[in-house]
């Protein structure tokens, strides 16, 4: 591990605000986390005492569900609130529930929500530290951070490796983080999308943007489907889904333009037969569960850290 022990913000808003030796400080405390998951007793006391809301504005099953096994297996309080059964559906705005819940004084708080910048907006009027657990198609930083986890675990590295990112690139928080983070710790990042799901400036990203899958795959390393989101379509982006899956779709075809020892992943929930064939997903070149598998030692590394971390535990 490097000089570094602590990040430097108390939130988690995004990827962007991490520089590259804090990004390797939670990969480094990810793989002793990890260690805690093979244990028989899957806990440790490092946030006894500590109070973690989970605010879940917006479906998740990997995330939540992940955050509250992370937060278990530290010892902290966990309370969970999604949108259904809150005073939400009565109309309570967002600051009003964040203030609501910063009554009972708990230490963080992880939201995802559907608009962009909500996390950031939490930072502003919360003494909590804030989570952001995905925030409308701005950024899932912990998804990058379990992404990258997994890359180097296979590829015992970043730099240098090759990944292609494929699919609903408009819509996509995924990619968003991904390229940040990817590009910061020095790998090679392709972009593949329909014209039509292309976002403006992803090519000033540091990326290579392109809309045919074939050169996409060729040579990757890495291979990492993005969800055709039809929930955030609100027009006309693509014909149908079958001649999506015909032209971005990942087919063991496609898979074999990448190198012999490729690792396929995606960050869930998948759309079978549209972004990515059966037999791909569950080849044996997949690495989707693994990714699940990674983020409650990411998320433990992250929650860990921003509690303070060494500086916590003397408390
Ligand atoms: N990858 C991801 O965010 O999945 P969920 O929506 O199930 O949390």
């Amino acid at each position: 591990m490097g000089d570094l022990t602590m990040l430097r913000s108390r939130h988690l808003l995004g990827i962007e605000d991490l520089e590259p030796a804090e990004i390797s400080l939670i990969l480094d405390t990810a793989v002793a986390m990890k260690e805690v998951g093979t244990r028989s007793i899957k806990k440790v006391p490092a946030l006894r005492g500590r109070t973690v809301v989970n605010l879940f504005f917006e479906p998740s099953t990997r995330t939540r569900l992940s955050f509250e096994l992370a937060e278990k297996r530290l010892s902290a309080d966990t309370m969970g609130m999604t949108t259904a059964g809150s005073s939400v559906v009565k109309g309570e705005t967002l600051i009003d529930t964040a203030r609501t819940l910063e009554a009972m004084s708990p230490d963080m708080i992880v939201v995802r929500h559907a608009c962009s910048g909500a996390a950031h907006v939490l930072a502003r009027v919360c003494r909590s530290s804030i989570i952001n657990a995905g925030d409308g198609t701005h950024e899932h930083p912990t998804q990058a951070l379990l992404d990258a986890f997994t890359i180097q675990g296979r590829k015992g590295r970043l730099a240098g490796v090759r990944v292609a990112i494929i699919g609903d690139l408009a819509h996509s928080r995924v990619l968003r983080s991904n390229v940040l983070l990817l590009t910061r710790m020095g790998a090679e990042v392709v972009a593949c999308g329909p014209a039509t799901l292309i976002p403006v400036g992803l090519g000033r990203m540091g990326v290579t943007v392109t809309t045919s899958i074939d050169e996409a795959c060729e040579g990757a390393d890495v291979l990492m489907m993005l969800r055709v989101q039809h929930e955030r379509m609100h027009g006309l982006f693509l014909p149908s889904v079958r001649e999506y899956f015909t032209l971005f779709g990942l087919t063991a075809a496609r898979l074999a333009r990448a190198k012999s020892d490729a690792i396929v992943m995606h960050p869930g929930p998948m759309n079978r037969g549209v972004e990515i064939a059966s037999d791909v997903a569950d080849g044996n070149q997949s690495v989707i569960l693994d990714q699940v598998a990674n983020g409650v030692a990411v998320r433990m590394a992250v929650l860990y850290l921003l509690a303070g971390g060494e500086q916590n535990e003397g408390a």
